[in-house]
């Protein structure tokens, strides 16, 4: 088999890794790919948004399967052009990504077909959004509409901090995506996220894992894509997980089929498990990251006959997936001033060294100068990655793999885990 797989961050570089481990598969083409990911497959300078582009190359190397990894693609409209080429896709069409693209769309989906999530409102103007913070108690949860590569989410302890939050928005920090802006709820609890497959009738859960979205220790500091992840998560009982699947993936897939897009791909559940149930933070139209690193790890079962079952409606034929019994913990490292103002060029060594067999180091936001040297560019640079039968000798085995690694631009949080290896 043939496959084009789209993206270039640590949540692409993990899927080619799986992907590439499949004897199913003869030739794999990542776009644009990473440096990471040549160690997998060849690399081609085409951009994610690069529809015609993408279906160019998707037709030149002959793909049976192409596999969507970032949200921007989604939303370009990268599965339509896909399909209409005749060519399998995995990843949803712009209109049932639209659970992502939209916060205020999947808002109101949510009411119009019964999934929990926290109250809101959707602002069209400065003045509307503050006037509306008078329904709310902090801290504030402020949200740009659209997507912001995980920057567009601000939670205000303060009134001050929430209309300056709202003034960034609308005063073009993130372009067309903050036009509008949503005011929500602050929900108590703990985060979940969890994903589940649909073929766009039938749907199947897919892993789950917990995610640390604050850029500092002790969850301080700004929201950020994610900084580490680690699974399993305790906060998984099995009774959570059967509510998630049942109030918000199967309703979610139910709901977008009857509003005429049917879900081909995988949800990403973003879910507070609150006192009165889960609910819904946020849906992804694409895999997690670094969500998406941890739950390769631990994925016993060949990948491919999931992404393909999914592309082309026969999720209904496959037994779900074997999961190894390890735990499995990622850390992000990421480069100094990220996610405001991220610096570019810091130089990295000891990242390609050999930590043994259950250690992996995916590339995140990477490129090699004409020097051969490995540079930071991007806001997160590598994913160290870890599996081993406990999560603390998991954890062990990243930050021993993460202190090996020379990266004087970068910072990275010392307790990814901490819920699970130290409950409070
Ligand atoms: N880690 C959260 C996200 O992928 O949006």
């Amino acid at each position: 088999m043939n496959i084009l797989l789209v993206g270039s961050g640590g949540r692409e570089h993990a899927l080619a890794w799986k992907i590439a481990a499949s004897p199913l598969v003869r030739r794999l083409v990542a776009a644009p790919g990473n440096p990471g990911m040549g160690a997998h497959c060849e690399l081609r300078e085409v951009a994610a948004t690069d529809v015609a582009g993408l279906v160019a190359l998707a037709r030149e190397i002959a793909a049976d399967l192409v596999v969507i990894g970032p949200e921007s693609a989604v939303e370009a409209g990268l599965a339509d052009a896909v399909e209409a080429a005749g060519i399998a896709c995995f990843g949803p069409t712009a209109a049932a990504g639209r659970l992502e693209s939209s916060k205020a769309f999947t808002k109101a989906f949510c009411d119009r077909h019964g999934l929990p999530t926290s109250t809101y409102a959707v602002c069209e103007t400065a003045a509307e959004a503050k006037a509306a913070l008078g329904r709310f108690i902090p801290p504030y949860v402020i949200k740009a509409d659209g997507l912001a590569a995980g920057k567009g989410v601000v939670i205000a302890a303060e009134r001050a901090e929430a209309e300056a939050a709202i003034d960034d928005a609308f005063g073009g920090r993130f372009g067309a995506a903050g036009a509008r802006v949503v005011i929500e709820e602050f929900l108590e609890g703990e985060i979940g996220s969890l994903f589940a497959l649909c073929d766009g009738t039938t749907s199947m859960l897919f892993g789950w894992a917990q995610d640390h979205k604050r850029a500092f220790d002790g969850e301080k500091g700004p929201n950020t894509g994610g900084m580490g992840t680690y699974s399993p998560a305790p906060v998984f009982t099995p009774e959570l997980v059967d509510q998630v699947r049942e109030r918000l993936a199967e309703r979610a897939f139910a709901g977008i089929a009857k509003d005429g897009a049917p879900y081909r791909g995988v949800l990403f559940v973003e879910l507070m498990a609150t006192r009165a149930g889960p609910k819904l933070v946020e849906f992804n139209a694409r895999f997690g990251d670094p969500e998406c690193q941890v739950l390769m790890l631990r994925l016993e079962s060949d990948l491919v006959p999931y992404l393909m079952a999914c592309a082309t409606g026969r999720l209904a034929e496959i037994a779900p997936p074997v999961w190894r019994d390890d735990a499995a913990v990622c850390v992000v490292l990421a480069a100094e001033g990220y996610p405001a103002a991220p610096k570019a060029g810091g130089d990295i060594t000891g990242a390609d060294a050999d930590f043994g067999p259950d250690v992996v180091v995916f590339h995140a936001g990477t490129k090699v100068d004409a020097a051969g040297t490995l540079r930071a560019a991007g806001g997160r640079v590598l994913n160290v990655c870890a599996r081993a039968p406990t999560l603390r000798e998991a954890r062990d085995k990243a930050y021993a793999a993460v202190d090996a690694i020379d990266f004087p631009g970068g910072f990275h949080r010392r307790d990814i885990g901490w819920r699970a290896l130290s409950p409070t």
